[in-house]
């Protein structure tokens, strides 16, 4: 018997980790643009890891609306991880939008977060969370959601801003096995089990709202 409100976290993290597929790169390189005063405007490098998408539309969402904003913003993938002297280069926030898979963030995520706190001057983080156990209300933020608390914990992290997203369930993008693991987790944790649909779970508001926080992150960083 699951106590109600489990999140399945414990179960997530018992099953085995799926190697990552996607190894492209998505790099957009455009030239800074110029402000009133001829300096470079600040540019927000989106930097990304999915494994089956979502991470990554959401990532173009930030990417889209901080664009319409006017803020010079380009996109990175982080799978595999660059070095972090490449991906900062530019940069005056970096964001990091990384799916959880089996109980961690993805490990090209991990490894490029574990190097950034280590390198020596680098910009402001904002970092995001991709996971399905924020499909529940009480699991959405960087307090409440174990896999960012704990990923923030483990490497010291400081965000200037976080945010978690609850991602897309695509059974029939998912191998047999996979398939069978998540509908068993779905089945405890009261989610979906038909194993023929896809459900996106990702509040798009949300995700605009964390695309105003970064905005508004920037004067306090120009200044
Ligand atoms: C193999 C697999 C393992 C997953 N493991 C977890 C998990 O441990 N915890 C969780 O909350 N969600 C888990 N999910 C859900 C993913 O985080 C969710 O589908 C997310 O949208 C994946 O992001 P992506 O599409 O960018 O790869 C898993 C999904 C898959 C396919």
């Amino acid at each position: 018997m699951v106590p109600s409100g489990a999140d399945g976290a414990a179960l997530w993290a018992a099953t085995p980790p799926t190697p990552a597929t996607m190894t492209d790169h998505a790099d957009v390189d455009r030239p800074p643009t110029p402000t009133a005063s001829g300096l470079p405007a600040p540019l927000v490098r989106i930097c990304f890891a999915s494994r089956d998408g979502q991470a990554r539309k959401i990532a173009g969402r930030l990417v889209e609306r901080l664009g319409d904003d006017g803020v010079a913003v380009d996109m990175l993938d982080l799978v595999p991880a660059p070095p972090v002297a490449e991906a900062v280069d530019g940069a005056s926030l970096v964001v990091v939008v990384a799916a959880v898979l089996y109980g961690k963030h993805l490990k090209d995520a991990q490894r490029f977060l574990a190097a950034y706190q280590q390198h020596a001057e680098t910009p402001p983080l904002a970092l995001a969370s991709v996971n399905l156990t924020a499909r529940k209300p009480g699991k959405r933020t960087a307090e409440t959601n174990p896999y960012l608390r704990k990923l923030i914990a483990r490497l010291g992290l400081q965000p200037v801003a976080t945010a978690v997203f609850a991602g897309r369930l695509n059974y029939p993008a998912y191998r047999w096995s996979d398939r069978q693991i998540i509908r068993f987790i779905m089945l405890v944790t009261g989610g979906p089990t038909d194993g023929k649909s896809v459900f996106e779970y990702t509040d798009w508001p949300s995700v605009d709202a964390f695309a105003a926080e970064i905005r508004a992150a920037l004067p306090s960083i120009r200044a």
